[in-house]
C-alpha cells in the first residue's frame, strides 16, 4: 500500500524545522488563479495540517481570498535550502469555519490583529501615515479587550490532489516522487529528474 504523503510531509517538515535557519519554517508559496486567467503567487505560512488538508489563513477580500473563493484551485510550494528539498502541492481550496478562524485570529500577535482590523489589504492608499495614526488610536481603544476577528479574516483548507517531493542529489539525478489521490487513495510514481 502507498504511504500517505501527508505523513511524509510531516516527517520532512519536522526534520526541516529542527535544523532550519529561518524564523519561518512553514513559509510556502501559495498560487491562486486570477480572474484574468493568470496565476498569482505570494508567500503565506502553513498553519497546520487538519484531516489531511493544509490550512492557511488571511483576508477573504484581498486578491488571494477573492481568487480562491472564485476559483478554488490552489497550489502550495515549499523550498527548504538546508535539506535541499522542494514540495509541490496542488489541491482544492475551501473556506475554514468561523470557529477555527476565531482560534487562529486569537493566536495572532495583538499588533497583527489590529492591522487586520484597520487595513483593506491590497487596496491603494495615498498616505501610509493615515494607517499608522489609526493603528496608534486602535492600540489604545483595544488595550484591555480581546480584539474580535474581522468578518473578512478567515482561511482555507487546501485538500491535496497531487503532492510531489523532490530532493536534490549531488549527482544531478534529483529524486522526484509524485503522489496522486484518486477516490481517496494515493498512488505514487517516480519522475525523471
Ligand atoms: C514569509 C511570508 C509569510 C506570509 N504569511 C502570510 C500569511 O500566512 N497570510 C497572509 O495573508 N499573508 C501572508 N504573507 C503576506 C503575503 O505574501 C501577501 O503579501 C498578502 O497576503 C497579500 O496577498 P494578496 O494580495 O495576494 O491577497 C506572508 C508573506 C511572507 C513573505
Amino acid at each position: 500500500m502507498t504511504m500517505n504523503p501527508l505523513k511524509k510531509f510531516k516527517q520532512w517538515h519536522t526534520a526541516y524545522t529542527k535544523i532550519a535557519a529561518t524564523k519561518l519554517p512553514s513559509a510556502c508559496c501559495l498560487t491562486s488563479i486570477g480572474s484574468d486567467g493568470y496565476p498569482n503567487s505570494r508567500f503565506v505560512s502553513l498553519k497546520e495540517i487538519i484531516e489531511n488538508t493544509f490550512v492557511i489563513t488571511g483576508s477573504l477580500t484581498s486578491r488571494k481570498g477573492i481568487e480562491l473563493l472564485a476559483n478554488p484551485k490552489a497550489s502550495l510550494t515549499f523550498w527548504w535550502p538546508e535539506t535541499q528539498q522542494q514540495i509541490r502541492i496542488q489541491g482544492d481550496a475551501s473556506q475554514i469555519d468561523q470557529a477555527l478562524a476565531n482560534t487562529y485570529f486569537k493566536g495572532r500577535h495583538k499588533e497583527a490583529q489590529i492591522v487586520s482590523h484597520i487595513c483593506q489589504q491590497g487596496i491603494e492608499i495615498d498616505n501610509i501615515a493615515d494607517l499608522t495614526t489609526l493603528f496608534e488610536q486602535k492600540k489604545i481603544e483595544f488595550k484591555n479587550i480581546d480584539i474580535p476577528k474581522p468578518n473578512d479574516w478567515s482561511g482555507f483548507y487546501i485538500d491535496p490532489k497531487h503532492i510531489e517531493f523532490m530532493e536534490f542529489k549531488s549527482n544531478r539525478f534529483h529524486y522526484r516522487e509524485l503522489y496522486t489521490k484518486e477516490q481517496n487513495s494515493w498512488s505514487k510514481m517516480i519522475l525523471q529528474p
